[in-house]
């Protein structure tokens, strides 16, 4: 793979600030504030950051760079969005059960639904993510659907989930600051008290490791190769190790397409591995 080491640096980056954004949420709710449990009171609304955080935020950005592993080359494409879309289902199952949560704690507590921005842009983000999670069955799963119909909705699969993706980000950045203001009395959020600036962190890093699964996943020479060239790698090199996937990706050209391996593809004839 082109620079390796760039790529190895961004996601170890960005594993360190997902898993470190976990722990702060939990020390959030677990020390600063009421604990976990499902009640209808405060302990279940923290179920509510505890899911978007661990669930829609990180596990959505990891489905998001799998393909970009280079250790999973070697797997095949099929095995590969079982895997993408098996993660992006286990996000939404977090995201929904965080629905419930907030809404259940709501209810119980005689609090309106849906006044808020942050609420209305994160419902609509919870929709839209299902819609995706649909369509992405739909078109890439069920073996059916044509090839030219794969292709075509690709970009409009990686642009939606990109967008997708930075939303939830800042919806969950709206979230933190409306739970701040309202839970904060004596001192209040403006007198900057430890939790106020322990959950700012929090922001920071949710924003740091969006950062970075947007930067892995935009660049083009870190992208999967085709099956072609790894298949004519294979037999013609024999071993299945990394150093020779390594080796081949080094081989496309620069800013090589963002769906593969151009050159081998357009002479092979076939259909883009982007639409399988
Ligand atoms: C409420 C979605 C993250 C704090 C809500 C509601 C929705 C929602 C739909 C409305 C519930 C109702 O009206 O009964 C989301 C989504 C998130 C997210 C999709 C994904 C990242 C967070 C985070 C926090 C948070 C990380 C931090 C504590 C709140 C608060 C409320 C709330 C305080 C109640 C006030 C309000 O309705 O705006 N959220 N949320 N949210 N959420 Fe989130
Ligand atoms: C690629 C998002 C669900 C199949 C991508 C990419 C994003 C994305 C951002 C670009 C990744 C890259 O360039 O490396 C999402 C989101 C989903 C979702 C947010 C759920 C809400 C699905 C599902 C499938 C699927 C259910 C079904 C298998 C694919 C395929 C690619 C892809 C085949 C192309 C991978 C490649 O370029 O080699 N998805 N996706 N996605 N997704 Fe999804």
């Amino acid at each position: 793979m082109e620079n390796l080491k760039h790529f190895l640096l961004a996601l170890c980056a960005a594993a360190a600030a997902g898993f470190v954004s976990i722990i702060f949420v939990l020390r959030w709710v677990l020390y600063f504030k009421e604990g976990l449990a499902w009640d209808g009171g405060l302990a279940e609304f923290n179920w509510h950051p505890v899911l978007t955080v661990t669930g829609f935020i990180f596990l959505q950005g990891i489905a998001i760079i799998v393909y970009r592993l280079p250790w999973t080359w070697q797997c095949s494409k099929l095995m590969m969005k079982f895997i993408h879309a098996g993660l992006n289902l286990l996000a939404f199952v977090f995201a929904v059960i965080a629905m419930v949560a907030v809404f259940d704690f709501h209810n119980a507590a005689n609090i309106p639904n849906m006044y808020s921005l942050h609420s209305w842009l994160g419902l609509t983000a919870v929709i839209l993510y299902g819609l995706q999670l649909v369509l992405g069955v739909g078109m890439y799963l069920i073996p059916v659907t044509p090839v030219s119909w794969r292709a075509a909705f690709m970009p409009l699969h990686v642009y939606s989930g990109l967008l997708l993706f930075t939303s939830v980000i800042a919806v969950a950045l709206m979230g933190i600051t409306e739970k701040l203001i309202f839970g904060l009395k004596d001192p209040k959020y403006k007198d900057s008290p430890p939790e106020a600036i322990f959950v700012n962190v929090l922001g920071v890093l949710l924003v740091l490791f969006g950062g970075l699964i947007l930067w892995i996943a935009t660049r083009t020479s870190w992208k999967r190769p085709s099956d072609q060239i790894l298949h004519s790698l294979h037999t013609n090199g024999g071993g299945e190790d990394n150093s020779k996937v390594t080796s081949a990706l080094s081989q496309l050209p620069d800013g090589s397409d963002a769906y593969g391996a151009g050159d081998a593809r357009k002479r092979s004839n076939k259909s883009d591995e982007q639409a399988n």
